[in-house]
């Protein structure tokens, strides 16, 4: 590992953009050296390009107010040039997303993505970071069909998966679930909107978001899947049903699970389960990386905190990187029912992204 690695942002103007400025300003291992969005804003200083769209709760970094934004697509050579990796995050159709990551990569550029377009490329890992780690294995399999020596893609997975699938996998390393049911109760950060940018959200409730019960059904199977050869075979065994909803929260996706297991004779205990969730260490908590969350899942317990976890008081627990679960109780049609939730633009999206390429780092794959 380097002292320092320079890096890039890709839709350094956005919602999930801006997050990464902020997560990034005073990182210990990485200095934000490019910042890149559309034509629209290339050339401007930064402060001017995002404007009143700047969402954050702190003001724009002293360093970042004033570098000029450059042009995501048409400077992918000179952005590759000085920079160790990037972070993407762009709002452009899927297909040119796919091609502008692999633009990055084949220039002898890590990309590491928050957008959903590589998600399905059977070389491309997608990674939570304490679930499937094993993943990143992957990547030198995906050098090879891009014909690079440095350059990759590794993505993370939806923001809404963040709120219940580590619940979930960590409950499902020893007792296999069969099949589960999930609503999720989405933020409006989510969409990149604010109250201000999206007032018919406020005292308002949307039951359909674009894409996204498709993405809460597939994607997990995809973490919970296995290296074979030079793909990652997504996983069969866990059968999920959704339906989400877009709610008037500005951050913080909430999840309701029902789910059952595979052996109706070996179901763990409520207590058991908590135990899992309050002692499970990941290879992030392991290598103690900067943004790993000191605990992994934190646990309200029926007894003690009914009423949580609250979006207002579990967001934040260790920098909006950790998942909260409670009210985990027997129902009468599954084995059990939760709740569950994460920050979607932390550990859903920009924060979950940072953790990812700490993990690639501390492994090796940015040298
Ligand atoms: N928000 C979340 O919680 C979340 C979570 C997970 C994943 N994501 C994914 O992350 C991506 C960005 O989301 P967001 O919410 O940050 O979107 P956003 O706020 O709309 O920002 C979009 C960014 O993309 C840039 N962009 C748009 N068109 C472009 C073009 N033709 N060429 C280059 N750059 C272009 C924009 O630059 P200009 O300002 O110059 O237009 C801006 O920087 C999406 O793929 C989204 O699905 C978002």
């Amino acid at each position: 590992m380097k002292d320092n690695y320079k890096v890039g942002i890709i839709g350094a103007t956005g919602m999930v953009g801006q997050r990464f400025i902020t997560l990034l300003a005073n990182h210990p291992w990485y200095t934000v050296e490019v910042l890149a969005a559309s034509p629209r804003s290339a050339g401007k200083a930064y402060k001017d390009a995002v404007g009143a769209k700047w969402a954050m709760d702190t003001d724009i970094p002293e360093n970042i107010k004033d570098m000029v934004v450059l042009n995501a697509t048409e400077d992918v050579d000179k952005i590759a040039g000085m920079v160790d990796f990037v972070f993407c995050a762009v709002d452009m159709k899927k297909d040119e997303i796919k091609a502008l990551e692999e633009r990055y990569a084949k220039a002898e550029c890590p990309v590491v993505s928050n957008n959903s377009a590589h998600r399905h490329t059977p070389d491309v890992p997608m990674i939570i970071p304490e679930i499937n780690p094993e993943h990143l294995e992957i990547i030198p399999a995906q050098r090879e069909r891009l014909n690079t020596k440095r350059g990759f893609i590794a993505v993370k997975s939806n923001c809404s998966l963040q709120s219940y699938l580590p619940a979930m996998a960590v409950v499902n390393e020893k007792y296999p679930i069969d099949h589960a049911l999930v609503t999720t109760y989405q933020a409006i950060s989510g969409a990149g909107k604010t109250f201000t940018t999206w007032p018919e959200m406020v005292d308002n409730l949307i039951p359909y978001i674009g894409g996204e019960e498709m993405k809460s059904e597939v994607e997990p199977n995809k973490v919970l899947g296995k290296i074979e050869g030079k793909e990652i075979v997504p996983s069969d065994a866990l059968s999920i049903e959704c339906q989400t909803y877009r709610v008037p929260v500005s951050n913080g996706h909430t999840a309701a699970i029902f789910f059952s297991f595979k052996d109706r004779n070996n179901i763990p205990s409520v207590e058991k389960i908590e135990d899992m969730w309050r002692k499970y260490e990941g290879e992030p908590q392991r290598l103690g990386l900067p943004h790993a969350p000191k605990r992994f899942i934190h646990v309200y317990t029926e007894d003690e905190a009914p009423d949580q976890p609250q979006i207002k008081t579990a967001r934040e627990i260790d920098g909006g990187m950790a998942i909260s679960c409670g009210r985990l109780r027997k129902s009468t049609q599954y084995d059990y029912k939760m709740v569950s939730m994460s920050h979607n633009t932390l550990r859903g999206a920009a924060g979950g992204a940072v953790l990812l390429a700490e993990l690639l780092t501390a492994k090796g794959y940015m040298d």
